[in-house]
């Protein structure tokens, strides 16, 4: 359901927009289009900026400096009423004394929507969001996942244009937060509403997002869909932000570059080979990158064996088997088949394809 879901008009725009609270700047000169119909999700780590964007797309921050436009008109100065969105926040605040029916109807109630009209819009979001069962339950006797549902439900009553989620999903267990992503994916494909999804989870943006935005201390990375930046990190922190486990890093050598091929000497002494994007050699360190499940597993005297390693501890997730590996190139992180014939203490040799590493510069850019 992550396919390219924008129609490919721009629908929330951000032209140069900074926010600053005093000394702090949270975003800093960030531009950014969101494509109507698109499910798109802004990712990084705590602190990176993702509320304080969300929240001025919603009118709750004001923009220092820097224009908001929603379907091509300036809303920077107008107020969150206005902007035809709606927003789901981490803590879902319903009204404990009211029912489910009038928790979802509340913001329609307070607009002065009719009793009928309250009553219709609640209903059809309680069947969107199968909460039909729910309806006449108050907040305290349903579940944390029915309760972000009816939180869900209290946005989509009001028929936004733009949805905007701040970590919605974040409060709840595990398991429950696989199954809301796919209510949420569901929702999405069903409404085609253009969604905005605040969230520190590579899992859930790269699951629910057909455009990824991360951001990395108040500016943009890297826009992406989710193999994009699976597959062409345009820098190390992409790289290593998109991918579980994270992508391991070690310092090689360059000794060429042609032909968008370069070739490295890897700690240890053997050679390897990585595709790249540049023509020219750069200066400087350089250092590659390997995801765990992008390493083969050789004998460790096999030619084909780029580095030799010493399994130390072996992990068992039984789709998947989790080795940490010690070799010239410090520890590496390795990811087999869940039925990996592999020991604690076993010598074995890693092996390297040229199209699944990745070179970064001293200065963390992809080449
Ligand atoms: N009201 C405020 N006053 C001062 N600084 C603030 C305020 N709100 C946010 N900040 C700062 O702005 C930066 C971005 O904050 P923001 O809440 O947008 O981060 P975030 O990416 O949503 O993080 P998290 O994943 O922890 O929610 C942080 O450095 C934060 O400390
Ligand atoms: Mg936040």
């Amino acid at each position: 359901m992550s396919a390219q879901n924008g129609n490919g008009s721009p629908h929330v725009e951000l032209r140069q927009v900074t926010k600053r609270y005093g000394p702090v700047t949270a975003i800093s000169d960030l531009t950014l289009t969101v494509e109507k119909g698109s499910f798109t999700a802004l990712l990084g780590p705590s602190g990176c900026g993702k509320s304080t964007m969300l929240r001025m797309i919603a009118g709750l921050e004001a923009i220092t400096q820097g224009r908001c436009f929603i379907d091509g008109a300036d809303v920077t100065d107008l107020p969150p009423a206005q902007r035809r969105i709606a927003m789901v926040f981490q803590s879902y605040a319903l009204y404990p004394h009211m029912t489910v029916r009038d928790n979802i109807a509340f913001s329609l109630s307070i607009a002065g929507a009719s009793r009928k009209v309250q009553r219709e819009r609640a209903l059809e979001a309680a069947r969107i969001l199968q909460l039909e069962p729910y309806l006449d339950r108050r907040p305290a006797e349903l579940s944390g996942g029915q309760r972000q549902r009816v939180a869900i439900g209290r946005a989509l009553v009001r028929k936004p244009e733009v949805f905007l989620f701040d970590e919605p999903l974040s409060n709840l267990d595990a398991k429950l937060r696989v199954q809301m992503r796919f209510e949420l994916a569901k929702l999405h494909a069903d409404l085609r509403t253009t969604m905005i999804y605040v969230t520190h989870d590579q899992t859930e943006a790269m699951t629910l997002a057909d455009t990824i935005v991360v951001l990395d201390r108040g500016t943009i990375s890297q826009v992406g869909s989710p193999l994009d930046l699976y597959n062409r990190p345009a820098n190390k922190f992409v790289a290593a932000f998109i991918g579980s486990p994270s992508m391991n890093f070690f310092g090689v050598d360059l000794v060429g570059a042609s032909d968008g091929l370069a070739s490295v000497v890897l700690p240890g002494g053997r050679g390897a080979r990585a595709r790249v994007r540049g023509a020219s050699k750069p200066e400087g360190a350089v250092e590659l990158g390997v995801r765990p499940e992008h390493f083969g597993l050789t004998g460790v005297d096999d030619p084909a064996a780029a580095l030799p390693g010493a399994v130390v501890i072996v992990e068992r997730l039984g789709s998947a088997t989790i080795l940490y590996v010690d070799t010239p190139a410090g520890q590496l992180i390795v990811q087999g088949d869940g039925n990996l014939a592999v020991r604690p203490g076993e010598q074995i040799g890693l092996s390297l394809v040229e199209a699944d590493v990745h070179l970064f510069d001293a200065s963390g850019v992809a080449l």
